[in-house]
């Protein structure tokens, strides 16, 4: 059995990233749930400001007339949460930004963007909030561009008028998009995506297609590397404005009964989709007292705990991924979700996944925190 946190201090210690790349994005999305709820343990202000070089707030939503909710309401949790996140501004010289980040479950993009009214209420809406607020950007989150062939017409103007909107007054714009091949052929029909935007949060994980989650390598069709290499190569993509998102989850699996004792490799599972879903900071106990196991030739964790696969994110598998950043010469890193991570320290250091992110990728290292 291997000691998992030993294998942790390699991961931090084994950086190989180029020093005088500085100034990558480390976008780290939080959940205002997660801020807002009285019994959350956490605290958003407790975070080293230098984790990260951007706040996102998910979910701000827009009402069916193209405003968000936010701005017809002050008590809304992501107001509340996002000026929480405000405060940690002041103590980093890094943390340039504070996203809103627009769209929720209820959020359907194709809806604001068919109706030029609809669309003039939302891009002014988004601006009065940035303003009001003094928050630095837009960020839409956007999960699926739409099941037909107009669709990506009218999301493309939508993001061209938003994009000439928010220009004019410096606040960013940038969007998330799943990292699946089958819906990157979809939103790259967008075809002024790369010229409004200032990054693309590129979803790189929970693939269908395969138990591992979000492997490096390919199990079957999809993994990080092939994402990448079809946004640089068959779609032109800017290197420089890609962030390659990263998720502090698990999925979970159920193991075929006689495969429970078997040996590591025999994974035959039952479901297309997982079984369940669990934080890191819920796992990492687990990984104390369990057997877990590195693929290595797709770069990828598991363990099998109680009949179910659990396949996750490492400090080894983010290392790997921390390191093509630098490779490929990309914009930086996503981060989903801040409040998955370890935050109280129950397995050790406060924010192990964070803090590997901030120390391979960053030269000006600060350790406090
Ligand atoms: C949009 O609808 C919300 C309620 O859903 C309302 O508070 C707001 O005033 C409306 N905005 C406009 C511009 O019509
Ligand atoms: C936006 O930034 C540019 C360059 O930094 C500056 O010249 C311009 O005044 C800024 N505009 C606004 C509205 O802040
Ligand atoms: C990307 O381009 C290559 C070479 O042209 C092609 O073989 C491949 O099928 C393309 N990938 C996708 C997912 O369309
Ligand atoms: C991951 O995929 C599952 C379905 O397979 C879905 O329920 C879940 O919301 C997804 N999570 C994220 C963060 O995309």
């Amino acid at each position: 059995m291997q000691n998992f946190n030993y294998l942790l201090t390699l991961a931090i210690f084994a950086f190989v990233g180029a020093a005088d790349e500085a100034n990558k994005i480390i976008n780290c999305y939080f959940g205002s749930w997660a801020v807002v709820q009285e019994s959350s343990q956490f605290k958003l202000e407790s975070l080293n400001a230098n984790f990260c070089t951007h706040l996102s707030c998910v979910n701000f939503d827009v009402a069916s007339n193209g405003s968000l909710d936010a701005l017809n309401n002050p008590n809304d949790a992501n107001i509340v949460a996002s000026k929480r996140a405000m405060t940690l501004k002041r103590k980093s010289s890094y943390l340039k930004s504070i996203i809103a980040v627009v769209g929720g479950p209820k959020t359907n993009f194709i809806n604001i963007a068919v109706d030029e009214i609809k669309r003039e209420i939302f891009i002014f809406s988004v601006l009065t909030l940035l303003i009001e607020y003094g928050f630095d950007g837009v960020d839409l989150f956007w999960p699926n561009v739409g099941r037909y062939d107009g669709d990506a017409y009218l999301l493309n103007t939508l993001l061209s008028n938003l994009g000439n909107a928010v220009k004019a007054f410096n606040f960013s714009l940038s969007i998330s998009l799943k990292g699946e091949l089958k819906d990157m052929q979809q939103w790259s029909k967008i075809t002024d995506l790369w010229k409004e935007v200032d990054y693309v949060n590129v979803m790189a994980f929970n693939y269908t297609d395969t138990f591992y989650h979000a492997p490096f390598h390919k199990d079957k069709e999809n993994s990080v590397q092939e994402t990448m290499k079809y946004l640089l190569q068959n779609k032109s993509a800017p290197a420089s404005k890609l962030l390659l998102g990263v998720a502090f989850f698990s999925n979970g699996y159920i193991v075929k009964k006689k495969e429970r004792s078997s040996g590591k490799n025999v994974v035959k599972l039952y479901q297309s989709a997982p079984y369940r879903q669990i934080s890191y900071n819920g796992l990492c106990s687990l990984l104390e007292e369990t057997e877990f196991w590195y693929q290595k030739h797709l770069e990828a964790t598991y363990i099998k705990y109680g009949g179910i696969f659990e396949s996750f994110e490492s400090p080894m598998t983010l290392a790997v991924k921390t390191d093509y950043v630098y490779e490929l010469g990309l914009g930086g890193i996503a981060v989903w979700l801040l409040e998955h991570d370890d935050f109280v320290g129950g397995c050790g250091q406060s924010y192990p996944l964070m803090r590997l992110i901030h120390e391979r990728m960053s030269c000006e290292l600060d350790y406090d925190g």
